[in-house]
C-alpha cells in the first residue's frame, strides 16, 4: 500500500471517528466518550498528514511541523487546563478567530502559489476557491476578534448600529460576488487585496451589530463559519478530510445555532444578518418598585415546609461555584420527603449546557434536571422557586413587555410558584443589561450576597431545624 492511499484510508477513520464523536457529544451520559472518539479522530488526522507531507518535505520543514505541532498543543493543553468554564465561550470564540485566520492564509497562499499544471476552468474553479475561502476566513477572524472582546467583557456588549447598517451588509455581500467573478475571468491581487479588507470589515460589523442577549447565537454561528472555513481550505489544498471536518463542524454549527434560535425565539437570518429587523427596543433603566429581603435562616424554615421545590440555576451559580452546595441541598431536602427538581433554560450561563455540565460535575442525578419545556408548566403547583444566580432567563418582561429587549424570548415561569428566593449579590442586571421586574412581585424575596457562601448558610439552616429531631431521637434511642 502507499503512502497516499495508507493516508486516505486513514483520512476515513477519522472522518467516522469525527461522526461518531458528534453523536457521543449530543447526549450528556455518552459526552466524555464523544470527546475521546474526538481525541482519538484528531490524533489519526494528524499522523496521516504529517505521514502525507513527509513525503515531499525536506528536513527543515519537517522539524517545523514537529515545532508547530509541539507549540499548538503545548497552548491548547495550557489553556483548556487553566480556563475558568465561565471563559469557555471567549476561549472557543478566539479559538475560532485562528481558523479563519488560517482559512485565509491557505486562500492567500493558494493564490500567491497557484499549481502549474491546472489549466481552463480548472484554473478558474482554483480561483473561486481562493477568493471565497479568503472571504469567509476573514470574516470569521474579524467577527470572532469582536465576539471574544464583547464575551470577555473588553468591549461594550450592546448592539453597534450605524447608519445605514444592513446597506453596508448587503452592499459588503454584492462587492464580494462581483469581485469575486472579476477575480476568476482575471486574477489580480488588487481585488485579492480588496475582497480582503472587505470580508474583515463586514465580520467585524456583523458582531459588532448584535446584541450581548444573542451572543451565543453568535457564536455557535462563528463555530459554524469557522467549518465553512475550514472546509473552502480542504478544497485549496485537496485535503478531503478537511473538506468532511469543515462540513460536520459547519453543519452541526449552522444547525446548533437554528435550535438556540428556535429556543430564544429569534429569528435565525435576522441573527446572521448581524440584529437584521431586530427592533430597537428602549432597556428599562432603575428599580421598578419595592424589592424584599430574605435571610438564609428563614429561607431554611421556607424550604422546610415546602413539599416540592424548583431550582433554576444560571452564570451566577457559575461564577460562585455554588454547584457542590446547592446539590448538597438538594439531596437534604430530598431526604426530607421533599420533591427537588432543576429547571434549565437553554442559554443560562455562558454556554450551550453550562448548567448541565456543573450539575453533572456535583453529582445531581440527571433524572431531576429537566430542560425549561419539560418543567415550565409545573411552577404554578411548586412551593418555592431558588433562582441561583439566574436572572435574563428568569425575567417575565421577557413575556409581558414587547417594548424589552428580551422581547419574545421564552423563559422560565419561576413567578408563578408560591415563593421565589432570588440569589445573587446586588440589584444589578443581567448579561443583556435589563432590569428584572421579577425581583419586585410580591411573591418573590432577594437573598443578598454570594450564591455559594449563603447555600452553605441555608445548609447550617437546616441543620439547626433538624437539631431538636435529632436530640430527641437521641434521649429516646
Ligand atoms: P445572567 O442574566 O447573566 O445573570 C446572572 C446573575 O448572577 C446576575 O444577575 C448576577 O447578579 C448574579 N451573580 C453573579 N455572580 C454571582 C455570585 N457570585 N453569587 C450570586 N449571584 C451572582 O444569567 P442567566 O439567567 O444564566 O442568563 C444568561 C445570559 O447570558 C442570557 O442573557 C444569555 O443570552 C447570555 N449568554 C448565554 C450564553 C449561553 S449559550 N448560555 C452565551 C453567552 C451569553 P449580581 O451581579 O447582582 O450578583
Amino acid at each position: 500500500m502507499t503512502t497516499d492511499t495508507a493516508a486516505q484510508a486513514a483520512y476515513v477513520v477519522a472522518a467516522l471517528l469525527f461522526i461518531l464523536s458528534l453523536a457521543g457529544l449530543s447526549q450528556h451520559r455518552t459526552s466524555r466518550s464523544g470527546v475521546v472518539w474526538g481525541i482519538a479522530g484528531m490524533a489519526v488526522a494528524l499522523a496521516a498528514t504529517v505521514g502525507l507531507a513527509s513525503r515531499s518535505i525536506t528536513a527543515t520543514g519537517l522539524v517545523l511541523i514537529v515545532v508547530a505541532t509541539a507549540v499548538g498543543a503545548g497552548i491548547g493543553l495550557w489553556r483548556a487546563r487553566v480556563v475558568e468554564m465561565t471563559g469557555m465561550p471567549e476561549l472557543i470564540a478566539i479559538m475560532h478567530s485562528l481558523v479563519g485566520l488560517a482559512a485565509t492564509f491557505v486562500g492567500w497562499n493558494g493564490y500567491l502559489d497557484v499549481d502549474a499544471e491546472l489549466s481552463g476552468s480548472l484554473l478558474g474553479i482554483h480561483h473561486a476557491e481562493v477568493f471565497i475561502g479568503v472571504f469567509i476566513g476573514a470574516v470569521t477572524f474579524t467577527g470572532s476578534v469582536v465576539a471574544y472582546l464583547k464575551l470577555s467583557a473588553r468591549i461594550a456588549s450592546r448592539p453597534l448600529t450605524l447608519p445605514g447598517k444592513h446597506v453596508l451588509n448587503i452592499g459588503a455581500l454584492a462587492a464580494f460576488v462581483g469581485l469575486t467573478i472579476a477575480f476568476v475571468a482575471r486574477p489580480h491581487m488588487g481585488l485579492l487585496i480588496a475582497v480582503t479588507v472587505i470580508a474583515l470589515a463586514l465580520g467585524a460589523h456583523l458582531v459588532a451589530s448584535i446584541g450581548g442577549g444573542d451572543m451565543p447565537v453568535v457564536v455557535s454561528m462563528l463555530n459554524s463559519y469557522s467549518g465553512w472555513a475550514a472546509a473552502a481550505s480542504g478544497f485549496l489544498l485537496a485535503n478531503n478530510l478537511l473538506i468532511v471536518t469543515g462540513a460536520l463542524v459547519g453543519s452541526s454549527g449552522a444547525y446548533l445555532s437554528y435550535i438556540m434560535c428556535k429556543a430564544m425565539n429569534r429569528s435565525f437570518i435576522s441573527v446572521i444578518a448581524g440584529g437584521f429587523g431586530t427592533p430597537a427596543a428602549a432597556a428599562e433603566e432603575g428599580e421598578q418598585g419595592e424589592h424584599r429581603e430574605i435571610s438564609a435562616e428563614e429561607t431554611a424554615e421556607l424550604l422546610g415546609n415546602a413539599t416540592s421545590v424548583i431550582i433554576t440555576p444560571g452564570y451566577g451559580m457559575a461564577v460562585a461555584q455554588a454547584q457542590y452546595p446547592v446539590a448538597e441541598l438538594a439531596r437534604k431536602l430530598r431526604e426530607r420527603g421533599v420533591e427537588v427538581r432543576f429547571g434549565i433554560h437553554p442559554v443560562a450561563g455562558r454556554l450551550p449546557g453550562h448548567m448541565n455540565v456543573l450539575l453533572a460535575e456535583a453529582n445531581v442525578p440527571y433524572d431531576i434536571v429537566l430542560e425549561m419545556d419539560e418543567i415550565n408548566d409545573d411552577f404554578a403547583a411548586t412551593s418555592v422557586v431558588l433562582v441561583i444566580g439566574a436572572n435574563d432567563t428568569v425575567n417575565p418582561a421577557a413575556t409581558d413587555n414587547p417594548s424589552s429587549p428580551i422581547a419574545g424570548m421564552p423563559v422560565l415561569h419561576v413567578w408563578e410558584a408560591s415563593n421565589v428566593v432570588v440569589f445573587k449579590r446586588s440589584m444589578a442586571a443581567g448579561y443583556a443589561g435589563v432590569q428584572n421586574p421579577l425581583f419586585f412581585r410580591e411573591n418573590t424575596q432577594m437573598l443578598f450576597g454570594d450564591a455559594k457562601q449563603r447555600v452553605e448558610d441555608i445548609l447550617r439552616g437546616l441543620d439547626t431545624l433538624d437539631a431538636p429531631a435529632r436530640q430527641m431521637a437521641g434521649t429516646t434511642g
